[in-house]
């Protein structure tokens, strides 16, 4: 089952929420589905997802390092284990560059989630200016290597190229396949890696075709019930 996790960013409302989630719920979509939603609404999501014993998954997009503490304004793994959350984003490249996330503390977030028992969707990808300096591969090694030694089944590794994101540019599929199948050679063959970086309804079918591609995560397009809709009945 090919994976579609849709990430609100610091999008919607709560309106949005009971509109989208009871659609999503009509169409009886399965456990290779997930939202991610900005804190305030994961309670809401829950109970609904929960109500109608759905099995689309729910994410958080950032979790703090620290298990508990003088941390204000933090979330621990452990809190968003009691809100059902079942998976969270880490080191996504919005957390990195406009907040400066440095790899030692994606490192924290990453093995928090893990030692919480939480399925972290870890994402990586090049800058622009890597990609056309010809370091797009050498980018990815650092992060990647902040996984050895994680059964693959613990994690999914989400590709997403910076300059794919928000700009309707979505990587070609040669570039895709090549960075997929770069992450799985540095991983194991086993690894699961989702593609980000302007996935519509559209190009969906193009991506999801990809056999590099074991899923999308899933920005703007997420916040429309039949752009996602569609999204999800093309991956599986
Ligand atoms: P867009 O689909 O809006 O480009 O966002 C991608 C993304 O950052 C998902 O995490």
């Amino acid at each position: 089952m090919k994976m579609v996790i849709g990430n609100w960013k610091m999008n919607g409302n709560i309106d949005l929420l009971h509109s989208i989630v009871p659609t999503l719920l009509h169409e009886g979509l399965g456990s290779a589905v997930a939202l991610c939603l900005p804190y305030p609404y994961l309670s809401a999501a829950h109970s609904l997802l929960k109500a109608a014993r759905s099995q689309i998954k729910l994410g958080a997009q950032n979790v703090s390092e620290h298990p508990f503490g003088g941390y204000t304004g933090e979330i621990s793994a452990a809190m968003l284990k009691e809100f059902g959350c079942r998976l969270v984003l880490v080191g996504h490249p919005e957390r990195r560059s406009l907040f400066g996330e440095t790899r030692e503390v994606t490192a924290g977030k990453l093995h928090a989630a893990l030692g919480a028992g939480l399925y972290p969707v870890y994402c990586v990808g090049e800058t622009l200016a890597q990609r056309e300096g010809g370091l797009a591969r050498q980018a990815m090694v650092d992060e990647l290597a902040l996984l050895a030694g994680v059964p693959t089944d613990r994690y999914a590794v989400a590709y997403e190229p910076s300059w794919a994101i928000g700009g309707g540019v979505t990587a070609t599929s040669a570039d895709i396949n090549d960075m997929h199948l770069f992450i799985k050679d540095v991983l194991g063959p086993g690894t699961r890696v989702l593609y980000g970086g302007s996935v519509k309804s559209h190009n969906a079918g193009q991506v999801l075709g990809l056999d590099s591609v074991d899923g999308v995560l899933v920005g703007n397009a997420a916040l429309s019930a039949s752009e996602f809709l569609s999204i999800c009945h093309t991956a599986n």
